[in-house]
């Protein structure tokens, strides 16, 4: 071989490794942002198992049916006989505003649980609906409205 041919060679064989480090380098480098990204491997992790999702309450425990001035602080609703009952059958599907900001007569209750059992899945109450409805019918009733107060100060205008 002549010296030529072993220089070429030997330029060869440097070229491969360096071709060689740099892969090793781009690999490392391509694994570490993704070791960055999951540290913990989950991808890899071929375990099937569905690991619970722990959702903190932002409420403390002993705080969580606590009531103060009368109102179940974490719904709002008044203190009263059958609370915890309404508490447990009318906030599953939405917040207990939606039953707050309502006041009906007891036959409008009956009536709006019977839609929502009718055409919302509620399901049936049995003899906790006595207790739901006169809970709701005592602390949620119309407010009695009076006449209004009379006009004051008013420009009358004649009808043509
Ligand atoms: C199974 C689910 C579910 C449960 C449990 C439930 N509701 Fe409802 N309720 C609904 C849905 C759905 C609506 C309609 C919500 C909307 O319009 O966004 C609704 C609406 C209402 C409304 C508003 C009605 C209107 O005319 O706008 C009131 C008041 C109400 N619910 C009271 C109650 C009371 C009291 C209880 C407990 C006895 C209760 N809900 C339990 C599903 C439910």
């Amino acid at each position: 071989m002549s010296e030529e041919n072993k220089f070429k060679d030997q330029a060869k064989q440097v070229y491969r490794m360096l071709i060689m480090v740099w892969c090793v380098v781009l690999l490392g480098t391509v694994f570490a942002i993704y070791a960055l990204v999951d540290p913990s491997l989950s991808a890899f992790n071929t375990d099937e198992e569905l690991q619970p999702v722990v959702v903190e309450n932002t409420i403390e425990e002993d705080d969580w049916d606590k009531i103060e001035d009368g109102i179940h602080l974490r719904t709002g609703f008044v203190d009263d006989d059958g609370l915890m009952t309404v508490v447990n059958n009318c906030t599953s599907c939405h917040s207990a505003k939606m039953v707050t900001q309502n006041r009906m007569t007891k036959e409008r209750w009956v009536a709006t649980i019977r839609w929502m059992q009718e055409t919302q899945n509620l399901w049936d109450l049995g003899k906790n609906e006595d207790i739901i409805v006169n809970y709701l019918a005592k602390n949620y009733a119309p407010k009695s409205m009076g006449r209004r107060a009379n006009l004051e100060n008013v420009e009358w205008y004649e009808l043509n």
